[in-house]
Parts: structure tokens; sequence; C-alpha cells
């Protein structure tokens, strides 16, 4: 197999990094391994493009929106007619209640809805909810999880080491920017995941202060790390006995996991829900889902491009797109083919890994075979280096997934094509690994 050479890209970095802060638009777009990042010119369907006309086929999904794959026809085309009627228009439109409607019928903690343009604000958003409707003010976040870049959102997300978190029964708080405004995070209570019995412990001292759990349903942001079986039973359970908002971060779970989002999928209704990344098919939207009490706690959701004509009518074809028959089925299927496909490579190379999928979410995790129970377990015994070494050469033999920490993108475009020939550049790649190469 011959390695791309990606020297426009190189170049292109080279210039870039003089005039835009760190090369990249967001600090994801480039990997702290990387030298320099692929620079792509544009995507279609399961593969992109980069400067230098190679092609790859992609799991990173532009970190993760692009579930119905790369320049999604039935999104374009709403949008392109959209286009023609404005933009923006910044009012009420009859599309906004249609995709209001149809939000409300397909998520089951729906029963309103409000609009932001990323997962950030819609988080933040969330927190504004909780507190105005619970008249409390702390959080209960869990370290390992990332909800955003905002000052409250960006801590305990990671972490060099178990030793960093510092104890389990009382986390340290992790910052993660410079500049970041530690007092904004005074009212963030940082705690492992999957853990009720130490949940439960910080509940029964501290509830009369506590205004929310924010989760994601599944630890997508690390491991992945699945919840282990009653664990969000348990936190709904707990959430409600000591009145506290249950918000579900479903940013990267929305949609990609069943229609419904994790909340379907594992049958456990939070108070609030977050979508964002997949919801619209690659335009920058977002949506807050929840029960009628706490979105009607009287706080006003502001912002210029929020529900902008774009956004709803992308997001409106995506989700019908994704309401036809067998499209949930399909996306199983095909993933399952990719990580069935790795775990057989991976046994017949002797390389331990645990491989496994949930809806359109692969998981790859190097150096374990089991999931992570927690992200003390998973930053103890996933061999990270190990899962770096095989992104960079896959990506050297054409195939793209996330830098991050082994989270797989399927899209409704990857065909079985793709599957085998993401195989064969996988079965090379661990012959390297092996060798040493
Ligand atoms: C689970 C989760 N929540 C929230 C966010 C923030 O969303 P955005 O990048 O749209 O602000 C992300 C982004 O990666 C995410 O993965």
């Amino acid at each position: 197999m011959e390695k791309f050479k990606t020297e426009k890209s190189k170049a292109l970095f080279e210039q870039t990094r003089l005039v835009l802060v760190d090369g990249v638009a967001s600090s994801f777009h480039k990997a702290a391994d990387e030298d320099y990042p692929v620079c792509l010119e544009r995507g279609y369907g399961s593969k992109v493009y980069d400067v230098d006309g190679n092609e790859y086929i992609d799991y990173i999904a532009a970190f993760g929106p692009m579930l119905l794959g790369y320049c999604p026809d039935a999104v374009n085309q709403v949008v392109i007619k959209q286009l023609a009627k404005g933009s923006q228009l910044a009012a009420a439109t009859p599309e906004l209640y249609r995709l209001s409607k149809l939000l409300t019928e397909i998520i089951p903690c729906a029963e309103k809805v409000s609009y932001q343009n990323s997962g950030t604000e819609a988080n933040l958003h969330a927190f504004r909810l909780a507190r105005a409707y619970t008249g409390k003010q702390k959080l209960i976040k869990f370290e390992g999880q990332y909800h955003g870049w905002a000052d409250e959102e960006k801590v305990s997300i990671d972490a060099d080491s178990v030793r960093d978190l510092g104890d389990r029964e009382a986390p340290r708080k992790l910052y993660h920017s410079k500049g970041q405004r530690q007092e904004t995070a005074d009212d963030v209570i940082i705690l492992p995941w999957n853990d009720l019995a130490l949940l439960e412990q910080v509940l029964s001292k501290q509830a009369g202060e506590i205004a929310a759990i924010i989760t994601e349903p599944i630890m997508c942001d690390s491991g992945p790390i699945l919840p282990q079986p009653g664990y969000l039973a348990g936190l709904r359970e707990l959430a409600t006995r000591y009145r506290v908002v249950l918000i579900f971060d479903e940013v990267i779970t929305g949609f990609r996991v069943a229609l419904g989002g994790a909340q379907q999928y594992y049958q456990v209704v939070p108070d609030l829900a977050v979508f964002a990344k997949a919801i619209a098919g690659g335009y920058p939207f977002a949506a807050i889902a929840g029960k009628r009490a706490v979105m009607d706690a009287g706080v006003h959701a502001s912002g210029t491009f929020n529900g902008n004509p774009v956004g709803v009518a992308a997001a409106l074809a995506t989700l019908e797109t994704l309401q036809a028959e067998g499209v949930y089925e399909r996306l199983e299927f095909i993933s399952r083919l990719l990580t069935e496909g790795i775990t057989a490579l991976a046994c017949k190379y002797q390389e331990t890994v645990f491989c496994t999928c949930i809806g359109s979410i692969g998981i790859l995790v190097f150096g374990m075979n089991k999931p992570a129970a927690d992200f003390r377990e998973f930053l103890e015994q996933a061999a990270l280096l190990r899962y770096q070494q095989f992104v960079k050469k896959a990506r050297e033999y054409g195939v793209r997934f996330t830098a991050r920490r082994g989270r797989i993108y399927l899209s409704t475009q990857h065909t079985e094509a793709d599957i085998q020939k993401t195989l064969q550049v996988i079965e090379q790649v661990f012959a390297e690994l092996q060798g040493g190469l």
C-alpha cells in the first residue's frame, strides 16, 4: 500500500498559522500529535478529499454532524430553496412550528423545545432553565465529559493521569484553558460516572443546593464509555427523589443511536435534553427539548440566529430523511460490519482492543477488551498512544478516524465496499503496529 503525500496541506498550514490563531478554526481541527492537519477541499458521501488530491474514507463526520454523509442531497435541496426565500429572517416562520411539532413527536422528553446554534450555548441555556425551575444553583458534572467550551462547562473534561483527577470521593476540578474564569465553576460539583452510590452520598448532603445533573447518556467523548445496566434509570430515580433536573447532553448521541436519541434507546426520559451536531445534516443548529414545567420556567431564549430559517429547513429535511423505514437498521448493520471486522482483525494480529457500536457510533479502545466503567479506569487502562499511532497510520493509507479517544462515526452513506476497503487498511496498520514499523 502506498502512503499518501500531503505536501500541499503542510504548506497551506504554514501560511495559515501566521494569520489564524493555531492555524485552525477550532482546536479539534488539528490533533495534538499532528505537525499539521490535512487540509480538506471537499466532502461527498462517505469520503473527503484533500488539497493534494487524496481521497479518504471518513469516520470523523466533521466531528459528528454528517450522519447523512457529506453534501446530503435531501438536505441541500431544501436549503437551496430556503436561500431563495431568505437565509435569515429573525421572525416567526411556519417551518418553526413544523420542526417544533416534529421534535415533540420523536423525542421522548420533548413536551416543548427551544433553539440555539451550538451545543455549547444550548447546554448553558439548559443550566439556566434548571436553575430557574429549581431555584437552586449548583450542577453535578462528571469527569471526562465534555459539554462545550464555556467557562462553566470546560471543567474536568480531560486529564493526563488518574492522579491529576484527585480523590475519587471528592475529585479535583481541572480547568483547561488560560483565561478561564474559575469562579464560574464554583457551582460545579465533579463526580466519577457510573457510580450511583457516590452520587447518592452527595445528593443526600447537598441536594438543597443542586439544580441539575448533566450527563451524556453514553460517555462519547471518552472511550466511549457505556452506561452500566441500570445506571441511567438510577440517575433518573435519584434526580426525581432529590428534585434535581436531569439533563441529557445528546449532542453526540442525538439521532445517532435512535431517532429519539439515547433516551429512546435506553428508555430513560430526562427532564431536559440538548441536541446539536447531527440535528441539521451539517448546518449549525441546536435544540433543547424538555418537560413543559421546566421549559416554561420563565427563561427566555435570546439570540439573533436562534431558529434561523436555514437551520430549521436543514433540521426538518434531516429528521424527515431519518424517519424513512430501515434507516437505523441499515446504520446498525454497517456499524456492526466495521466493528466486528476490526475485532476479528485485532484477534488475528493479537492486538488487544474493545470494539463495538451503538447505532451509528462505533467504539474502538486499545489496551482493553471490555468497556471501561468510568473515566479513571479508561485513563488507567486504555493504550491511548497506540490508538494515536493507529489513527496516524490509517490516515496515511486513506482512512480518517477521530484523534480523540476512539469514537467512530458512521453515516447512511458508508457502503459495504467502504468497510471492506477500510478493513484492508486496518489489516495493514495492525501488521505495521505489531512489527513495530
Ligand atoms: C457531548 C458534547 N456536548 C456539547 C458539545 C459542544 O457542542 P458545540 O461544539 O456545538 O458547541 C460537544 C462538542 O463536541 C459534545 O461532544
